[in-house]
C-alpha cells in the first residue's frame, strides 16, 4: 500500500496517482512537447470568451438554479434537435453538470445498486471505472481490437446477458481510440439493452470532433429514447476544457434520477460560462463542421509524421488522440517503460495506453501509445521532429 493510501478506501485504492500527473511532471521537469493529456494549446473563439465576461461583468455570478440556466437548457434542447431530430422538454429532460465529468459520476452514483455491472468497452477513459468503484458498481469489459477497434459481437451479447448487468456505458466518439461505432454496432448494443432491460448510458463529448464518418446518438435508435442518458460538454466542441460545463439528456424520470445524485455533488455549476456555452451550441452547423476540419488536419499531420518515423499508426476517426503500436519502433520495450524513457531521451510526452485497460492484465495494451493532436501546428512539428532521435 503507497503511503498516500493510508486513510483511502479500499474501493478508490485502485486510483490514486494517474499517469497523467507522473507524465506532466515529467515533461515539466523535462521541457519536453506533452502530447499526454487532451487539451488544446489555443482557446475557442473570443467571442464565447466575451459572453462568459460579460456575464460575470453583468452580475450572473450567484448560484445558477441547480438543474442549471434556462438558456442553456434550452440550448441544449435545440441542438438535440437540430443535429439529431431528437426532441427534449429544457424543463425536465436537460440537466447542466460540471462537465461530463460530473455527469458520468452522478449517473452512475443514481443508478447503480453495490454490485451491480456496468458493461463497457476496453480500453476506456479512467474515469468510468473510479466512479463505477464509487457507485461500489463493478465495470464488465468488453474488449475492442486494434487495427479497427471491433469488439466480439458475443462477448458483448455475453456481458449484457450477466445477471447483475444493470446498464451499458458507451463512449462514441471513443477514447483513447478514436472510434466512431458504426451504426451497425450501435443497433447490437440497443438490441441487447432491450433484451436484457439494462439501461444505456453514452459519453458524445467527442461529437462534434469526428472526421471520418458520422456521430449517431444511441438515443436515435428505435426503443433507446427512454432508456438512454446521453452525456456530452461544450469543453472539446469549443476548446474551452477548462469551462466544464456538462450535460446530461434524457427521459424525464432518468434525469431527475441524476438529478438527486447531482445536486449533492456540486448542486450547480458555474453561471457564467453556461451562457457562454449556451451561446456556442447556436453555432450554425458549418461552423461547428470548421472547427473539426481544422483538426482533422492536425491528426493528418500527427499520423502522417509518426507513420514516417515507422510507427504503426490507427488513424482515429474522431478525438483529439491517435493510438500507435510501438513494437517496430522500440522492439522488445513496453509502452509504460517506452513513455517513460521518451522525455528524457526526445522530449516529448504521451501515454502508455495500458492505462486505459484493467490494471489486472498487464498484457493488454502492453505495446500501445496514445498521443494527442490537438496542439498548434509548430509544435506537432516539432514534436515529430524531437522523435526523429530516437534510437531502439
Ligand atoms: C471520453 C471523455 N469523457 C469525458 C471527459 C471529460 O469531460 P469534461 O471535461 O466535460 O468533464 C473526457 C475528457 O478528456 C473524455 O475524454
Amino acid at each position: 500500500m503507497a503511503a498516500g493510501d493510508a486513510y483511502l478506501t479500499r474501493r478508490l485504492r485502485p486510483f490514486t496517482t494517474t499517469i497523467f500527473a507522473t507524465m506532466s511532471e515529467l515533461a515539466a521537469a523535462t521541457g519536453s512537447v506533452n502530447l499526454g493529456q487532451g487539451f488544446p494549446d489555443t482557446d475557442g473563439p473570443d467571442e464565447l470568451r466575451e459572453v462568459a465576461v460579460a456575464a460575470i461583468r453583468e452580475g450572473r455570478n450567484q448560484y445558477p438554479p441547480s438543474a442549471g440556466i434556462p438558456e442553456l437548457r434550452r440550448a441544449v434542447a435545440a441542438h438535440q434537435r437540430a443535429w439529431y431530430g431528437l426532441e427534449l422538454d429544457p424543463d425536465t429532460e436537460v440537466l447542466v453538470t460540471v462537465g461530463a465529468t460530473e455527469a458520468i459520476a452522478a449517473t452512475l452514483l443514481a443508478l447503480c445498486e453495490p454490485g451491480d455491472e456496468v458493461v463497457m468497452f476496453e480500453p476506456s477513459y479512467d474515469s468510468y471505472a473510479a466512479c463505477a468503484a464509487m457507485a461500489g458498481a463493478v465495470p464488465r469489459l468488453v474488449r475492442l481490437h486494434p487495427p479497427d477497434w471491433s469488439f466480439d459481437a458475443d462477448e458483448l451479447a455475453a456481458a449484457a446477458a450477466g445477471p447483475r448487468a444493470r446498464l451499458l456505458l458507451l463512449n462514441s466518439p471513443h477514447n483513447p481510440t478514436g472510434k466512431v461505432f458504426s451504426p451497425d454496432e450501435l443497433g447490437q448494443v440497443a438490441a441487447l439493452c432491450a433484451a436484457h432491460d439494462l439501461l444505456a448510458v453514452t459519453d458524445e463529448v467527442y461529437e462534434h470532433l469526428v472526421f471520418d464518418g458520422s456521430h449517431v446518438p444511441l438515443a436515435t435508435l428505435p426503443g433507446m429514447r427512454d432508456r438512454t442518458v446521453t452525456i456530452s460538454s461544450g469543453g472539446k466542441t469549443f476548446s474551452f476544457t477548462g469551462w466544464k460545463v456538462g450535460w446530461v439528456c434524457a427521459a424525464p424520470a432518468l434525469v431527475s434520477a441524476v438529478r438527486a445524485a447531482k445536486q449533492f455533488l456540486t448542486y450547480t455549476s458555474p453561471a457564467p460560462f453556461q451562457l457562454a456555452i449556451a451561446h456556442g451550441l447556436g453555432y450554425a452547423p458549418p461552423v461547428l463542421r470548421g472547427f473539426a476540419a481544422e483538426l482533422a488536419a492536425k491528426r493528418d499531420l500527427l499520423c502522417d509524421g509518426l507513420a514516417a518515423l515507422g510507427y504503426d499508426v490507427f488513424r482515429p476517426a474522431a478525438t483529439y488522440f491517435a493510438t500507435t503500436d510501438i513494437a517496430a519502433v522500440a522492439p522488445g520495450t513496453g509502452a509504460r517503460d517506452f513513455c517513460l524513457a521518451l522525455p528524457e531521451r526526445c522530449g516529448v510526452v504521451a501515454i502508455p495506453s495500458s492505462v486505459f485497460y484493467d490494471p489486472a492484465d498487464p498484457a493488454a495494451g502492453a505495446t500501445l501509445v496514445r498521443w494527442a493532436f490537438c496542439k498548434r501546428d509548430p509544435v506537432l512539428h516539432d514534436a515529430l521532429a524531437r522523435l526523429a532521435s530516437w534510437e531502439p
